[in-house]
């Protein structure tokens, strides 16, 4: 298989498409990364330009059983030592890696993209299609990084790098919320890095509703379970809401996806000033079970929780999404009081 050139030679649309059949078969893998470690791996395939020594590494930080998405910045850095290169150049090679979590079954156009935190750590990110579903359910690869970014609760989000072409206008606007100063570093191969203010301009940022600051770092807010008994799914889901982005509709929300395996996915609701791109809780913790290589049928409950009386609630969108992936599963919903 045939690692994407990241010489930026191809356009995007040929390069994915080149991409498009092995990327295919990744999108029914149901076992945990690596977990069957061979060099015929498809995943494995996606590394064939790194060096061994850096291979070793990746499957090391690929194979733990904890991992979602995160290259932890000491990974990072001795990443970038054993290949002799820059972190920006390191990110563009990891594309093709980020581009093998895409699941899309509705356009069959996979889209990689990475970030890279605060911290120095890299988060990976694929597109994600809810099968059968409104396009609007969709998760572009950017916000699919940058709310694995968020969920590792990184201060603030440096770059952004996407293979083959731009970010398109819709994660340009979700990038302003992470990023309302325009600093954000957006990285694609072979074009000199840009600026998000450069390829945003006059931007509809947060303080056009009023809100001060973006998405991060996170403050977090105190919520509480109507409920006293609990259980590690609506605790978990509590503590998501707690840290979820909702300063246009004052209304929190966080999800807890339990898998067979046992573990545990969570996901904050993080809103958009523009609103349209906000992410529901849903789909962020979709965007860590992805990454982690789970398959849909591994999930085993879902827990949903947010504020009693308030504005807006997910409980709507989160039922058909998960009728979508799991339709044996009931939602649990559970509330909470600020
Ligand atoms: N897509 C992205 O992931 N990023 C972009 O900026 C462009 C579009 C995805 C969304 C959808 O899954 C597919 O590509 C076709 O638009
Ligand atoms: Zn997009």
């Amino acid at each position: 298989m045939h690692s994407l050139s990241v010489d930026g030679s191809t356009s995007r649309r040929m390069a994915l498409a080149h991409l498009g059949a092995s990327a295919l078969g990744l999108a029914f893998m149901n076992s945990s990364l690596f977990a069957h470690e061979t060099e015929n791996d498809p995943r494995s395939s996606r590394l064939q330009n790194f060096s061994e020594g850096s291979r070793a590494l990746l499957r090391q930080v690929l194979g733990d059983p904890s991992f979602s998405g995160c290259i932890p910045a000491s990974a990072v850095a001795a990443l970038a030592q054993s290949e002799k290169t820059s972190a920006d150049k390191l990110m563009l090679n990891l594309l093709p890696l980020a581009q093998s979590y895409s699941r899309a079954p509705i356009s069959n156009f996979f889209v990689g993209a990475i970030a890279r935190g605060a911290s120095g750590s890299l988060y990976l990110g694929a597109n994600i299609e809810i099968p059968g579903q409104c396009l609007g359910f969709a998760v572009h690869a950017e916000q699919s990084a940058l709310a694995n970014a968020y969920m590792n609760s990184e201060q603030s989000v440096n770059s952004l790098a996407v293979i083959g072409g731009a970010p398109c206008g819709h994660c340009r606007q979700f990038l302003e919320e992470i990023s309302p100063a325009g600093e954000i570093l957006i990285l694609i191969p072979n074009q000199s890095p840009t600026k998000l203010a450069s390829i945003l301009p006059s931007a509809f940022g947060p303080a056009a509703l009023g809100a001060t600051q973006g998405a991060l770092p996170i403050r977090k807010a105190n919520l509480s379970l109507m409920d006293t008994a609990s259980d590690a799914l609506s605790t978990a889901a509590l503590e998501a809401a707690c840290r979820s982005y909702a300063p246009y509709s004052q209304s929190p929300a966080g999800v807890a996806v339990g898998t067979s395996g046992g573990r545990i996915f969570q996901g904050c609701y993080i809103e958009n000033v523009a609103f349209n791109p906000s992410l529901s809780p849903l789909q962020t913790a979709l965007v860590q079970l992805i990454a982690a290589g789970q398959a849909y049928s591994m999930i085993s409950a879902v827990t949903l929780v947010e504020l009693q009386g308030a504005k807006i609630s997910q409980r709507a969108v989160t039922e058909t999404v998960l009728a979508a992936l799991a339709p044996q599963l009931k939602l649990n919903v559970v509330l909470a009081r600020a």
